[in-house]
């Protein structure tokens, strides 16, 4: 039985408007969107905390322009896997889909909808325990999942996933993030200039940023 099933939509809105500060760990987070699919079942932009299905495509289309598919492609943090809709609508071409998250819920929808697609899985994992094998992807994407601050060391837990996810993905990753100060009420923000120069000294990256100056969410490309 869905607790949230009998509540109108709009109490159901208020409700989450107000999110968590932070998670404790990443099973904390999933657990946050296991609850957010269930109170918004159907409304996927709600689920995702996106402001709409273009933003969401907009965010797509600049993360495939700094770093397009190739072959065995990560989504990391995949949601209701919706970048794999997009990459097959644009036609872009890729061996195989692995989407990972640590929602069960997620993954679950996200199976329901894809199970029948050639080529495509989905997986609960939280990538800090259950570390990827290096070099066992190609191109990896890490979009709108890294905006909440995990852990005692928020930034550590930050690096350390971009870590895993960039030695899993024999070309590289992109990731997205919040610039600090562009907007008042995000919860963990960073400065686009230092965090590549902080991918650069500390995985040997080369990197390429997405900021228009405007956007609050930048996004940075890491190749080997
Ligand atoms: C806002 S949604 C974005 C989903 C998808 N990337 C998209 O853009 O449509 C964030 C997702 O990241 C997942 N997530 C957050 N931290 C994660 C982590 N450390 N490992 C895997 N998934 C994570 C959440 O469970 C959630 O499903």
């Amino acid at each position: 039985m869905n607790p949230f099933r009998l509540l109108p939509k709009r109490l159901k809105r208020r409700m989450f408007r107000y999110t968590p500060a932070g998670f404790p760990d990443p099973a904390a987070c999933g657990a946050f969107y296991d609850a957010r699919h269930t109170a918004f079942s159907g409304d996927d932009t709600m689920i995702l905390e996106y402001s709409s299905v273009q933003a969401q495509r907009r965010l797509f289309e600049r993360a495939i322009s700094l770093l397009p598919p190739r072959g065995r492609v990560l989504d990391l943090g995949c949601g209701l896997g919706d970048l794999l809709s997009f990459l097959d609508a644009e036609g872009l071409p890729y061996e195989s889909y692995h989407g990972i998250d640590v929602s069960e819920r997620m993954v679950q929808e996200a199976c329901r909808r894809f199970g029948d697609h050639k080529g495509a899985s989905f997986e609960v994992l939280d990538v800090l325990t259950d570390p990827l094998v290096a070099g066992s992807f190609d191109t990896g994407y890490i979009l709108s999942v890294l905006g909440y601050p995990i852990g005692d060391d928020p930034m550590v837990t930050m690096m350390t996933i971009l870590k895993i996810a960039f030695a899993a993905c024999r070309v590289g990753i992109v990731f997205s993030h919040l610039v600090t100060g562009r907007k008042e009420g995000l919860k963990f923000t960073s400065v686009p200039e230092e965090m590549a120069a902080h991918c650069e000294a500390e995985f040997g990256a080369q990197t390429q940023i997405d900021d228009d100056g405007i956007d609050f969410t930048y996004l940075i490309a890491l190749r080997h």
